[in-house]
């Protein structure tokens, strides 16, 4: 009996081959998603929902930027246009604002369960102490958002908000008008917030995440606590 020949390897395998030998994409992916983790529960999908959601509102915001304009003349009506004259566009601002929302709630409780299982402790010091980083970043960004749509509740919300951190001792009227960009909210405040919202904040989040991320992968999880009988 003659032994069929193996087929020649398709253009795709070629392909896949010439990159995966200058780029080790193989051993990417078995570092990455092959790696061995231990037996756990839905909790420990909490870090995947904050990351998936975190990549939602950066390609959702990245939408809105088309039509949205920074400033008091035209902020509130560039939101009314993207609400009812642009296609999707109620769709996409909908997903940002819930999103907003949902990744605060989501990324509490993961920071929940990893606090429950002690997973802060040696050797995840680091990886805790950029989650905290992270949630503050998740707040700085709801915070800076919330002022965008320059509506009523936005301005008054940021006042009493802006209020808040001039309660600060000491320092606190200084933070207060650096928050502010001057005594009152006006075209500065928005200007700011705008800034932060689009570049500072998803910029700080996005490094964040990666080194939160390899410090998980490189250090591997913990297993969720058992009962001792
Ligand atoms: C944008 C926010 C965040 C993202 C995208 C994120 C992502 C993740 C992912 C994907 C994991 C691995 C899977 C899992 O354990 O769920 C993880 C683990 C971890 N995260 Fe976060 N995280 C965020 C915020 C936080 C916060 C606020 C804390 C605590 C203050 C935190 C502390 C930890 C710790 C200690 C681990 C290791 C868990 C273990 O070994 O069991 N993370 N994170």
């Amino acid at each position: 009996m003659t032994e069929t020949p193996s087929p020649e390897p398709g253009i795709v395998d070629k392909t896949f081959q010439w990159l995966d030998e200058r780029l080790g994409l193989t051993n990417v992916w078995d570092t990455v998603f092959a790696r061995m983790v231990p037996e756990t529960n839905w909790f420990y999908t909490l870090g995947s929902a904050s990351t998936i959601l975190a990549i939602l509102q950066l390609i959702t915001g990245m939408l809105l930027t088309i039509y949205y304009v920074p400033s008091p003349d035209h902020a509130y009506d560039s939101i009314q246009y993207i609400m009812n004259e642009v296609a999707f566009g109620w769709l996409i601002r909908g997903i940002h604002h819930w999103g907003a929302t949902l990744m605060v709630l989501v990324v509490f409780l993961h920071m929940l369960r990893t606090f429950f299982v002690g997973a802060y402790k040696y050797p995840r010091e680091i990886t805790w102490l950029t989650g905290v980083a992270l949630l503050a970043i998740v707040m700085v960004l709801g915070f800076s958002g919330y002022l965008l749509p320059w509506n009523q509740r936005a301005y008054w919300a940021t006042s009493v908000g802006t209020s808040i951190i001039g309660a600060v001792p000491v320092v606190g009227p200084l933070l207060m008008e650096i928050a502010r960009g001057g005594p009152a909210i006006g075209a500065v405040t928005l200007s700011r917030f705008y800034g932060l919202h689009v570049w500072w904040m998803p910029l700080a989040l996005l490094s964040l995440i990666g080194i939160h991320l390899y410090l998980v992968i490189r250090i591997g999880i913990t297993s969720p606590p058992e009962r001792s009988e």
